[in-house]
């Protein structure tokens, strides 16, 4: 073996956790200069991968390699001393810290006994200069957009003049605009001798920045490939083990009578939103599209009621929800949000409560208590509804991989029978297999008469799955349009009508 080309090599890998051989005998091997992409179906491996390799998760078994020579890596620390850093799915900030001191905490630069804040200041500056990123390195890290987040962990990255650089599904919450953005950086960071190891759901970005790529499945390796010999089709079936037909299931063909109405609902705080209305039928899927910043998330989050709506009016069975609360509880209306990993989950949590807790009133028995049976059985109907690949329903919650973690929150969202779904990119993150059975859900959900609305960033998703498609451009409803007669570039369009 040509030890000496590669710039790192993990081989035979394995690691067990209770109950789950999460990794068998894998191997990767990164070039200096190289985009490695590391992909598989949502519990396959990659994150936890990553994680042996980071010092966070201890290897029952296997060697790692930088630079040719065999290196042991205990702690997190160790690696970044090392020159590996990793850019985590789930982003590990201090929320109320600034941009830089995020980025050095722990190694803050001294002057005498006190912090050397200008060359934190300068020396953050520099790094974010040289990627063109638009970062103030003095913004607290809670008020960024999830985008800036990721950027400024990238940067902290650099700053550690790491040689390996992990990403962990960095693309998971980013626009197109922003995608570029970050593979920008990605290039820049390949001219510079980095190796990088990319982790991703989305085949075509693969496709686009890669230059091999290593696929996992079911914790064991299956194939490295170089990227030019390899498309999507034979990367989906190294992943899923066979082929995928059609992408979107057959839509629901029957819609009824309107559900619920939105009547110039009015929202002035940014990102405002400014006198929406359409209305979704039962049995329809109302997708909404638009550009990030538009204001699709806080569409729905207005029309659910987390935010402060000035004008305006939801009607669900011709009454509206915002004049009585008895009616918005009767309106069985429920939403999925769209970062679910910050505001959805109790880390600290098993599945069955994760899943049961906003239909807990579903859970009493005889005695007025919680019966354990009912929590069981209905915790059962989500991971087998879901298909939500964990050991056993006494898991913790955080134990579970990324995907899987999303799933448990869908799983929750429909205990609660709702009538009418509002949901948030609800795929992201979510494998193409398992996206399949999400967009299966939706459409069954319509089937059974239930109104869906759905915000997604993928247009073929959108075109696939919705009847309908609302396209929102800076705020405001930019028109409404059949799916089957719709394209891509008249989405694109309207996002770009009231900019
Ligand atoms: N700390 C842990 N304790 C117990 N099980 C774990 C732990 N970390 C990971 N696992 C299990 O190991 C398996 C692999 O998970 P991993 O997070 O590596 O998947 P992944 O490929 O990153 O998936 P995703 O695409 O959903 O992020 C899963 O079955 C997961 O539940
Ligand atoms: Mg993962």
């Amino acid at each position: 073996m040509q030890t000496e080309e590669y710039l790192l090599e993990m081989n035979n890998v394995s690691k067990s956790f209770p109950g789950v051989q999460a990794l068998k005998d894998v191997k990767i091997n990164v070039r200096p200069g190289e985009v490695h992409a590391l992909m598989g179906e949502n519990g396959a491996g990659k994150s936890t991968l990553m994680k042996c390799l980071f010092g966070i998760n201890k290897m029952d078994s296997g060697q790692i390699r930088l630079n040719g020579e065999p290196i042991v890596i205990d702690n997190p620390s160790q690696a970044l001393r090392s020159g590996i850093a990793m850019v985590h799915q789930e982003l590990e900030q201090v929320p109320q810290r600034n941009v830089m001191d995020n980025i050095w905490l722990g190694r803050y630069p001294r002057k005498g006994l006190l912090v050397d804040d200008k060359k934190m200041y300068e020396d953050t500056k520099k790094i974010i200069n040289s990627f063109n990123m638009k970062i103030d390195p003095r913004t607290q890290i809670n008020h960024l957009s999830v985008s800036m987040k990721q950027m400024a962990d990238i940067v902290k990255a650099v700053s550690y003049n790491a040689k390996v650089i992990v990403l962990d599904e960095p693309t998971s919450s980013l626009t197109e605009k922003e995608t570029e953005a970050l593979f920008e950086i990605i290039r820049k960071l390949k001219s510079d001798g980095c190796g990088i190891i990319y982790i991703s759901h989305k085949n075509d970005e693969v496709l686009a920045i890669s230059d091999r790529v290593t696929v996992l499945r079911d914790g064991q390796w299956v194939a490295t490939e170089n990227i030019c010999d390899i498309d999507s089709n034979k990367l989906i079936k190294l992943m899923v083990n066979r082929e995928l037909g059609n992408r979107f299931p057959p839509k629901n063909k029957t819609i009824g009578e309107t559900l619920i109405r939105i009547e110039g609902l009015t929202s002035v705080y940014e990102p405002k939103i400014s006198d929406v209305s359409f209305e979704v039928r039962a049995g329809e899927i109302l997708g909404i599209g638009g550009l990030v910043g538009a204001g699709r998330t806080e569409l729905l989050e207005s029309i659910f009621g987390l935010r402060t709506v000035e004008s305006g009016a939801v009607y669900v069975d011709g009454k509206d929800i915002f004049k009585s609360r008895k009616h918005s509880k009767n309106a069985a209306l429920t939403m999925v949000t769209e970062e679910r990993r910050v505001t959805g989950i109790f880390p600290q949590m098993d599945i069955r409560w994760n899943t049961v807790s906003s239909s807990i009133q579903k859970n009493i028995g005889k005695l007025g208590l919680i019966s354990m049976k009912k929590v069981e059985k209905n915790t059962q109907w989500a991971v087998k509804a879901m298909r939500i690949k964990t050991p056993n329903l006494k898991t913790l919650i955080s134990t579970l991989s990324g995907g899987n973690q999303q799933k448990v929150l869908l799983g929750r969202c429909l205990l609660n029978e709702p009538r009418i779904l509002l949901l948030d990119e609800p795929t992201r993150g979510i494998d193409v297999g398992a996206k399949y059975e999400i967009y299966q859900l939706m459409i069954e959900l319509a089937k059974e008469g239930k109104a869906v609305v759905f915000v997604s960033s993928e247009m073929p998703e959108l075109l696939g799955v919705a009847d309908r498609i609302l396209v929102m451009s800076n705020g405001r409803n930019a028109g409404i349009v059949d799916a089957e007669e719709c394209t891509q570039e008249m989405i694109m369009t309207m996002a770009a009508k009231y900019l």
